[in-house]
């Protein structure tokens, strides 16, 4: 016997879209397999003449919030608008009520998650949210229940689909980085504003409520430090593959003996690393646990069916009612979590790449080795190509790369750099993964 459970989804855009079709087009499939009938009643939308991407049956498409939240047959809401502050305010009014909600708003849960956990709690309904870490990855059942045997001692994860898509493009398909942008727009894999992707925003959400789980420990994203694409050039994805490195926007998070150390910024990763090998709009995630050792999981990090993925998952979660067990009984969501203990900022200790650009002077290179030899860093490899066009006053491009040493000693020595006659503009500079040991 299937139970019937009503759906109501606010949103009809990429993600909200593919849910409904998945829905309507795969609904006996999923029934004769779950024993759950998925019931789509509303798609709330804001502009009801908008040309959709797929024909829902007559009755469905609304503009008025009110019809899902009076509609008793509708028991689970899925918010799939985006956004924090109108997204917020559906969410609250879904759980008064009496609806369960899923979610793919890792934005809004990363910002205001303790709050609306806390307010789920009380009403005695659950919020579930597989889709808004690493897209169609079940990554969030995977480390809240699969490893629970375990305390989880780093993640390292390639969390945002459209950098990882772009940095792919740009290095393989020598595409420049606006028009990979754009595709990745295209493609249904950006935010609506695409700022929060490329900034590196979009990671730091997503790892404020990966670290938080898997840490136990509420990790706020105001604590994160994030750096984005904006620096990178493809002079260093070159200069990175020369060295035998593929640069990815990298979020990590890991117990240190002073603090939680967390972060999210593009990293060198050497080409023998399995997350190197992770390209185009997929996502990828090592975890180590104590008891488990090293896991890794890889899937499709965005666009509209991978993610709606996800979301089905957890409508037939919420549906069984396994969804309010879980969200009722393990305490590891941050509204149940105390605040996490950070490291101190700096303390990180790495090797790292540094491109900058020297004038063609005698002396200039010995310059450069000084300045860091006095911050205690030691170099690992130089390369500076011979430019046959450069007079001795243009800029040559050196690329140094560092034994590990400590980000404070590095960004006193970067200061010292600049400060050089010899050294043109401002280094860039890019951390390289250390292995964890295993
Ligand atoms: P889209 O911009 O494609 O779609 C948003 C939809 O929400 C539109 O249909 C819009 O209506 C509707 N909407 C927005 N605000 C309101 C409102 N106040 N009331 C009613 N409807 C509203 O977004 P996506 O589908 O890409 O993303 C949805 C959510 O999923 C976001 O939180 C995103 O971060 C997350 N996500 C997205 C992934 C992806 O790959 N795209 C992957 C994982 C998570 P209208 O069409 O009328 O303008
Ligand atoms: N914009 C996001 C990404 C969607 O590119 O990863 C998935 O969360």
């Amino acid at each position: 016997m299937s139970r019937k459970t009503g759906i109501g989804i606010i949103g009809c855009g990429v993600v909200g879209s593919a849910v409904a079709r998945l829905i309507l087009d795969q609904g006996a499939e999923l029934s004769a397999r779950t024993g759950v009938t998925l019931e789509l009643r509303h798609v709330l939308v804001r502009d009801l003449t908008k040309t959709r991407p797929l024909t829902l049956p007559a009755g469905i498409l609304t503009a008025n919030h009110a019809d899902l939240l009076a509609d008793d047959q509708t028991e689970i809401v899925v918010e799939l608008a985006g956004g924090t502050n109108q997204a917020m305010a559906m969410m609250l009014a879904a759980l008064h009520a009496g609806k369960d909600i899923v979610t793919a708003n890792k934005a809004l849960l990363a910002l205001h998650g303790p709050e609306l956990f806390a307010a789920a709690r009380s009403a005695g309904r659950c919020i579930a949210f597989e889709a808004a870490i690493a897209g169609g990855t079940p990554l969030v059942e995977a480390v809240r229940r699969g490893l629970i045997a375990n305390r989880i001692d780093a993640v390292y994860g390639i969390l945002n689909g459209t950098c990882n898509y772009i940095l792919t493009r740009m290095l393989q398909d020598n595409v420049g980085y606006a028009h990979a942008l754009s595709e990745a727009q295209r493609l249904g894999y950006a935010e609506a504003d695409p700022t929060l992707d490329v900034d590196g925003t979009d990671s730091a959400h997503k790892l404020a409520l990966l670290a938080s789980l898997a840490m136990q420990q509420r990790c706020d994203v105001q604590d994160i430090p994030v750096r984005g694409l904006g620096d990178i050039e493809l002079a260093d994805l070159i200069a990175g593959a020369e060295l035998g490195y593929v640069c990815k926007l990298l979020a990590v998070a890991k117990r240190c003996p002073d603090g939680l150390d967390v972060s999210v910024q593009p990293t060198f990763i050497p080409r023998t690393h399995p997350l190197a090998g992770v390209l185009g709009p997929f996502n990828a995630v090592s975890v180590y646990g104590s008891v488990v050792g090293h896991t890794l999981f890889y899937g499709p990090g965005a666009g509209g069916m991978p993610t709606a993925s996800a979301v089905i998952a957890d409508l037939i979660d919420v549906a069984i009612g396994n969804a309010r067990r879980t969200f009722q009984c393990i305490a590891v969501l941050p509204d149940q979590t105390g605040p996490a203990t950070h490291r101190p900022p700096g303390e990180n200790r790495m090797p790292w790449y540094i491109r900058l650009g020297l004038r063609d002077r005698p002396g200039g290179i010995g310059k450069v080795a000084t300045v860091l030899g006095e911050q205690g860093i030691s170099i690992a490899t130089i390369v500076q190509h011979e430019s046959f066009e450069a007079d001795h006053d243009d800029a040559v491009p050196v690329v140094v790369t560092t034994r590990p040493a400590k980000e404070h000693a590095l960004q006193r020595a970067l200061s010292a750099m600049t400060d050089l006659d010899v050294v043109i503009g401002r280094p860039v500079w890019i951390p390289v993964l250390d292995k964890h040991s295993e």
